[in-house]
Parts: structure tokens; sequence; C-alpha cells
């Protein structure tokens, strides 16, 4: 059977072709290690659980629930931007329930991107930003992020024709994968160019709460200007360990908001009630999580960068995210070694070039096992070197 035009050049799912390498190599007796999706092994804060078992009793929530998200939840969510960031938004205009942040990413080229349409997206990014691109028929563009760039767009190399058909930019820090954060004025200079060329920016906020040493990541929506030109995706699923609840939302420009959610309800039904009201208790209930997961993954973060320095590669300790972005060995590109080390040592890592092509060279490790797991990954690592 032909398949539609539009998934011709849609590649597959980054993460469902590694779960189908780890799956034939665990069929082969290998104890494979994977430390290649950022999908948090450690479990979801007991409080928030026991709300979604009393709430799931309750056949009020058996029915559908609301396109775009209750009310309660979008008030919940307005709240944490108050407390956190000192920002109001208003629960019905400026805030939507997402079925993960994944899922509202995908969506927003579908409500702004004609065929043609060209969309700025990070050079490596998170995969989702290209692919919701050319499913909506849209062209991306890639911003490299570069060590030498700080791992942020150099807004001045986009050239003019380019900026000109260009409708979204994604942007995303603290960055998956690079782990870079912001430390300057690039929200402001954003926003500058978005006026300049009429561009809605979507900036991707899952890691606010994964920080280190002190660095507090700023929301996007912060920057003066910005709420005139943007939105800010966010989610429960990495802050509280909730990645299979899929649960998450988007804030910002209410005419966004509005175009989004008018796509959405034609395409699916929200998210159950009982997850919201669990995702209501995560953003609202006891907070200890994020300190305890923080202190977490800062262990885990320690044990990589001195695996990797033993073996030659010198990285920064990351301020942000759930990961470690780092030079493959000399000799190597980012497939062969994320291939070797597979091959030889039963570890699975994310070759960088799978993120883009300015990803070659590179590799990422997600800090997703526990601590004597990852050891032993990096030991396997070490010694298949
Ligand atoms: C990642 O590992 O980069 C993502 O969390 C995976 C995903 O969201 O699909």
């Amino acid at each position: 059977m032909n398949s539609a035009h539009r998934i011709a050049n849609l590649p597959p799912y980054l993460f469902a072709e590694i779960d189908k390498k780890i799956t034939a190599k665990r069929a082969e007796g290998v104890d494979v290690i994977s430390l290649g999706i950022g999908d948090p092994i450690d479990p979801t804060p007991d409080n928030i659980i026991k709300v979604l078992n009393e709430q799931s009793l309750n056949p009020d929530n058996h029915r559908y629930p609301s396109y775009f998200g209750m009310k309660s939840y979008r008030e919940a969510v307005s709240r944490w931007y108050k407390k956190k960031f000192d920002l109001s938004f208003d629960a019905d205009s400026e805030v939507l329930g997402l079925i993960g942040s994944k899922e509202g990413i995908a969506h927003i080229s579908v409500a702004y991107v004609d065929p043609g349409d060209v969309v700025l997206v990070p050079d490596p990014g998170y995969p989702v930003y290209n692919s919701g691109t050319i499913l909506a028929g849209g062209v991306p563009h890639f911003m490299p992020l570069t060590p030498e760039n700080g791992f942020t767009p150099d807004l001045d190399a986009i050239p003019d024709d380019v900026a000109k058909a260009a409708k979204l930019m994604f942007i995303n820090y603290p960055n998956n994968p690079t782990s870079a954060v912001i430390e300057d004025d690039f929200f402001k200079r954003v926003v500058d160019f978005a006026k300049a060329h009429e561009i809605v920016v979507c900036h991707d906020f899952p890691y606010s709460e994964i920080t280190f040493g002190g660095y507090e990541a700023p929301s996007f929506l912060s920057t003066p200007g910005a709420r005139s030109v943007g939105v800010e995706f966010h989610s429960l699923s990495k802050t509280y360990n909730m990645t299979g609840w899929r649960c998450g939302w988007v804030v910002g420009n209410e005419s966004v908001i509005e175009a989004l959610g008018r796509v959405k309800s034609n395409i699916d039904s929200g998210v159950f009630n009982a997850i919201q009201y669990a995702g209501i208790e995560a953003l609202e209930g006891p907070q200890d999580i994020i300190e305890k997961m923080r202190g977490i993954y800062k262990k885990r973060q320690d044990i990589v960068v001195t695996s990797l320095k033993n073996i030659g590669i010198d990285v920064e300790p990351p301020k942000g995210t759930i990961y470690v972005w780092f030079p493959v060995p000399i000799g190597h590109s980012s497939a062969s070694f994320a291939t070797l080390i597979l091959e030889e040592a039963g570890v699975v890592i994310s070759p960088g070039s799978a993120y883009g092509p300015s990803g070659e060279g590179f590799a990422r490790i997600a800090l997703s096992v526990p601590d004597d797991r990852l050891e032993e990954a990096m030991a396997r690592i070490k010694k298949a070197l």
C-alpha cells in the first residue's frame, strides 16, 4: 500500500529505533544497559499516585475530559507560573492542557505551517521539532548549536530570505540534547528577531527544574515582549518522574493557544481527568522531589563526567537536564561509536548525529539508570575502548 507523500521524508522516531535495537540485543541474551532515552527510572512520588487512585474511582472522571484541560488544572499551571516566575496567565485564554509536551510540539506546526513554510529548528535538537515540521509540509531550517556558540543559535547567521519565510522557531533551554543553559540575553535577542520577522517562538521547557550548582533556569516568557511572540511548552514528565502519564501544558500568547486548541480539539479528547487531578497534586503538593532528584542526577552526572575523563574525554559538568553531551573519541563518528558501545559493551547511548547534522561527532548519555548500573555501563565502555 502506498503511504502519503507527507511521510516520505519522515524519519523513524529515534527512540523507537533504539527500542528495537535493545529488544534485539536482549533477545540475544545481552544484559543491555540503556542510557538512550531520557526516561527516569525513579518512581512518581506516592502523593501523586494516591490522587490518581482516588480520582480514578470517581465515575465523573470516566467521561470525556475537557478538550482544553480541566479548568482546575489550567489554574494550577497558572498558579505555578505565578509562584515560580511571578508571571500571570489567564487560565482560560493563555493556558492549554497537552497530552505531554511532545504532542503539542508536534501539533503546533499543523496550526502555523503551510506547505513550503520554513520552521527554524535547533540542530542538534529534540527530533519532534523536525518531524512535526515535516508532517505539516514545512521545511526545517537547521540552526547549528556548537560548542563555539555555547550551543545557542546564531540568529545573525539565519539568511534574510529564510527568516522571511519562517513561521515558527523552536528553542529549548535547559537544552536537550546538549545540556546547555541560558546565561546571557539570548531570549531577548530571540524576541527582537521574532518581532522583526513575525515568527512564533516555541520554547520547550521540560527541564526547568533539573538544574545544578545553584543555576535556576529562566522562563522564556519572563523576557519583556515574549508573550507577544511566543509560547512555552512544559510537562510533568521529567520534574516528577511522570513520563508514562502523558500530562503537559503550553502557556503564553493567546492567539497561539487558541490556534493550537482548535487543532487539538479536532484531533484528541484531552487527558484523563484523574491524571489531571494527579497533575494538580504534582504542581501543588510537596515539592521535595525536586531537590531529591537534583541530588540523584548530580551524583549520576559526576559518575559519567569522571568516567569520561578517565577515557580522555573532558566535559564540563552540565548545569541542567538529565543528559551528558560529549565528543566521541577521535577516529569515530557518532554512529560508529554508538554501535561499538552497543556491540562491545551492551550499552545504549544516543548518537549525536541522530539529533541533526551538527550533532555529528557527539553522543548523549541519559542519566536514567540507578548509580550501580551507570557505574557498570561506564566501566564496560572503558573496557570496550
Ligand atoms: C529524550 O530522551 O530526549 C526524550 O525525553 C524522549 C522523548 O521525549 O521521546
